[in-house]
């Protein structure tokens, strides 16, 4: 595996630190290859000839196969150690971030400012509930919490602990979702030449710093709602070299002008959300762009086209790992959403995005999905 992309505010682990992420991460690794398929025998040979026995025909869902498969020792074996796998690896990276703070602090004031970039708190912000209820992916503070003066754990805990829990997979920038929706921007308009982009839920940044590079004398804005998330994201952008104006905004709500931008968009953020959420997030998407601007919210891959074992399976972390929208998100007919919205019906679609890097095994073994993009033109 590449090794995580060097920055300045990036964690820097002791070798003992080091030892115990990358036992983590090899764990993780082998439950992915070796393990999870696994799940495929037990379901052929023990769980679905039990339950066509029972009731006389195939499960034809998800959930039906949730029902039984759930009481499967196999199963159970492999959920169990994903969990904890999944804690672990959380807090191998939390051992580092507390060491390394007051270095990783210092830094991100060093390269505050050094590229032109902008970071604004606000210092009244409400971080919505859906992401406050629970730790979301059972990072310990989720993407909100804040605990030192000037802090950057958030970030500091998501960077390193999402590229080991992706086991590398999305790039060493981790800018593989950027690369994947923007080459879809690319395709659709291979002449645009966008003057101002809006990516809403931007974390640490690492999908929009793809279109900062593709986009250089475009003025890049990004939101979220952490402050030791942003600040952190604010110092990586500066130091990768990326000039991007972040802010602490809630995307249902932000204070742009209306007709700003000629793309807003999203990676992987609606799943976490809530189904009043998502029609406030396309609207205020809608009062952003310009006549002609694009909406573009690409998320996690569809469920319902999934046979019902794999569909089980990719649906373990909305039971497992606090995404609890995920199911509901990812069965939304969204371009039914955006229409809601105002969108005109021949200018909204959900189009399926291909995966930007081809080959590369993702959680739950599978490879080369695609990612189900909600595209709206005003
Ligand atoms: C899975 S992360 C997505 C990370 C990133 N976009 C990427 O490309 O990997 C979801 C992010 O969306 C943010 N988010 C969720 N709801 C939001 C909202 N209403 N306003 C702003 N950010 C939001 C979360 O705080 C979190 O940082």
């Amino acid at each position: 595996m590449a090794a995580q992309h060097a920055h300045a505010v990036l964690v820097d682990p002791t070798h003992d630190e080091q030892s115990r992420q990358d036992y983590y991460m090899d764990i993780r690794r082998y439950l992915a290859a070796e393990v999870s398929p696994g799940n495929k025998v037990a379901y052929q040979a023990q769980v679905r000839p039990f339950f066509v026995k029972e009731h006389g025909r195939e499960p034809k869902d998800r959930h039906e196969v949730r029902k039984v498969m759930t009481r499967n020792d196999y199963y159970q074996m492999y959920s169990a150690m994903q969990r904890h796998t999944q804690e672990m690896t959380w807090d191998s990276v939390v051992e580092s971030v507390e060491r390394d703070l007051p270095r990783l602090i210092e830094n991100a004031k060093q390269v505050s400012g050094k590229i032109g970039g902008t970071l604004t708190i606000d210092p009244d912000f409400k971080v919505p509930g859906y992401l406050t209820f629970y730790d979301i992916h059972l990072q310990p503070g989720a993407y909100h919490a804040s605990y030192a003066k000037d802090d950057v754990s958030a970030g500091a805990l998501y960077d390193r602990g999402t590229y080991l829990y992706t086991l590398g997979n999305i790039g060493s920038k981790m800018d593989y979702l950027g690369r994947t929706l923007l080459a879809h921007y690319k395709k659709l308009y291979p002449n645009a030449q966008p003057n101002r982009i809006l990516d809403m839920g931007c974390s640490v940044g690492q999908s929009t710093i793809a279109w900062a590079e593709a986009f250089p004398d475009t003025e890049i804005h990004a939101i979220d709602v952490g402050e030791s998330l942003l600040r952190y994201a604010h110092a990586r952008a500066e130091d990768l070299g990326h000039k991007i104006h972040f802010s602490q905004q809630n995307a249902e709500n932000t204070n742009f002008d209306d007709g700003s931008f000629d793309v807003v968009m999203s990676h992987i953020i609606m799943h976490e959300t809530s189904t009043k959420a998502v029609g406030k997030i396309f609207s205020e998407s809608r009062r952003l762009l310009r006549d002609g601007g694009v909406m573009m919210h690409m998320d996690n891959p569809r469920l319902k086209e999934l046979p019902p074992l794999e569909s089980f399976l990719a649906e373990w972390e909305v039971y497992n790992n606090n995404e609890r929208f995920g199911g509901t998100y990812r069965e939304m007919d969204v371009a039914a959403e955006a229409v809601k919205v105002g969108f005109s019906a021949e200018n909204a679609r959900m189009d399926m995005v291909d995966t930007y890097m081809p080959g590369k095994v993702m959680n739950y073994g599978t490879k080369n999905f695609q990612f189900p993009a909600c595209i709206a033109e005003k």
